[in-house]
């Protein structure tokens, strides 16, 4: 039984698996692809995470767990194949669910390609 709770405490600390995938090569610094991601990050994720200046909404600071600040120097270098899996799939995938996200997913309204494009603005977003 203690076996069984401290196996289950380790499952719980390793970062959930995500499929592996790239975007063209090129696209991620592509200026273009950038400044669409950000026409699409004003339009439809700047209510939660974006600033007050971009409409962040207030009930957004209520989340619990909280939408994170992509300007965060972290988000320069996080895994694209990563940040496309999270937007895609958003609070449907565990542990997200469980926790309580309220993370959208937007795997069904977006093509691959607009969420490329979201994924090349977070990563140009982010400060250095
Ligand atoms: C209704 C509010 C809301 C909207 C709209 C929203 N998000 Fe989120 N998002 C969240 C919250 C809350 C979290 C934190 C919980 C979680 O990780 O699931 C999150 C998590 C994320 C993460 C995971 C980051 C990490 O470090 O694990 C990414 C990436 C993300 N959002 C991107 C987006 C993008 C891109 C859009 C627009 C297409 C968007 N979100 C729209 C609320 C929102």
């Amino acid at each position: 039984m203690l076996f069984l709770a401290l196996l289950l405490a380790a499952c719980g600390e390793r970062p959930p698996a995500y499929p592996e995938r790239q975007p063209p090569r090129g696209f991620l610094e592509d200026p273009t692809h950038r400044a669409a991601g950000a026409d699409l990050f004003r339009r439809k994720c700047a209510s939660c995470h974006g600033s007050p200046a971009e409409g962040r909404s207030g009930r957004a600071d209520f989340f619990q767990p909280p939408a994170m600040d992509f300007t965060a120097a972290a988000y320069r270098t996080r895994d694209p194949a990563y940040l496309y899996w999270r937007i895609e799939t958003g609070k449907n995938a565990e542990p997200f669910r469980s926790r309580g996200s309220v993370m959208p997913a937007w795997g069904p309204h977006l093509a691959e390609e607009q969420i490329w494009q979201l994924v090349a603005h977070l990563r140009g977003r982010a400060g250095g």
